[in-house]
């Protein structure tokens, strides 16, 4: 039987760009669901994980009520929510920032009008600026000591400037095809986004904070393989240290020797980063052959 309350409850974006990649996320932990056609709800068949789809905008507020332990939205749905949610209470920060998941980038920015007159954040004294982001916009006008109202927009922000609702607007900006759509011309970023953890701000008890420390460390092994190599090469034992040096983000390789070869040894090692051709074609002018490189599936470090 299904305990309820011991099952983790984890919040994603029901459908927009971070759905398909939070989702991915998961499976890639192990996680096996089911989930039927319209089903807000996808519950977790090998591990006590269950997950909600919901609009992203609700995802903070669903942490902060302790209606789900954990919840993925992007780092400016996120950083809103926080502003507004401490100033309204006393409590406290209504929930904690556990990772930055390393997908979903987009920025905030502020947009002007095209050919028209304003080009910087120092022309929106006195102005009108849209945006679904108040808290934060506000919070860097502040900054910048820059006085401008600050119009809240619940969607469609890049229609306010033609709507004669504001001079400029501050959204979020991923391809850039939205502004163009929209004859905007980006400028200012405020803050850089991407997909991000967060966790109830309360104690779990015992048994989910077990399964919730195993889901946070196959989440580190996961974003630690997506640029993973594992890269094998035969070397001549007098380039080893040059060799080494070439290795993009590895660590100590493991050496093992050849066959019938005394000058020569094998260098197995794992890079954390991409890479590249170049790499490549530098370790063999260093004098490595035989060079190999497999992307590598899981890790637990
Ligand atoms: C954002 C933003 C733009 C669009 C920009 O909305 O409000 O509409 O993405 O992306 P582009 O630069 O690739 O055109 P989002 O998809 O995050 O939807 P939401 O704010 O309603 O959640
Ligand atoms: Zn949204």
């Amino acid at each position: 039987m299904i305990d309820k309350q011991n099952r983790i409850k984890i919040a994603i974006q029901k459908s927009g760009r971070l759905t398909d990649l939070s989702l991915d996320l998961l499976q890639r932990c192990g996680l096996k669901y089911t989930r039927g056609k319209d089903q807000l709800i996808a519950f977790g068949e090998n591990m006590p994980i269950d997950i909600l789809l919901v609009r992203d905008d609700d995802i903070p507020a669903l942490v902060r009520d302790d209606v789900c332990d954990l919840g993925i939205a992007g780092l400016n749905v996120v950083e809103e929510k926080r502003l507004r949610f401490l100033n309204s209470s006393t409590t406290g920060e209504p929930f904690e920032i556990v990772r930055q998941l390393d997908y979903g980038q987009c920025k905030l920015c502020f947009a002007y009008p095209e050919g028209g007159k304003l080009g910087s954040i120092e022309d929106l004294r006195g102005l009108r600026i849209a945006t679904t982001y108040p808290w934060i916009v506000a919070d860097f006008l502040r900054t910048r000591s820059i006085e401008a109202e600050v119009i809240e927009f619940s969607g469609a922000v890049e229609i306010a400037p033609g709507m004669g609702r504001a001079e400029a607007i501050c959204d979020l900006v991923s391809t850039g095809t939205t502004l163009r759509a929209n004859n905007l011309r980006e400028g200012e970023t405020l803050m850089k986004s991407q997909a991000t953890l967060i966790r109830t701000p309360l104690e779990v008890p015992d048994e989910k904070a077990d399964w919730m420390a195993r889901l946070l460390q196959r989440i580190d092994g996961v974003m630690q393989v997506r640029e993973s190599k594992y890269i094998m090469m035969h070397a001549p034992k007098s380039a080893l240290a040059e060799i080494r040096k070439l290795l993009p983000g590895s660590e100590a390789p493991t050496i093992l020797p050849l066959d019938s070869l005394d000058d020569k040894v094998a260098v197995h090692v794992v890079c954390r980063e991409n890479v590249f051709w170049e790499t490549l074609e530098n370790l063999k002018a260093a004098g490595a052959s035989s060079l190999l490189v497999m992307p590598v599936e899981k890790m637990l470090p």
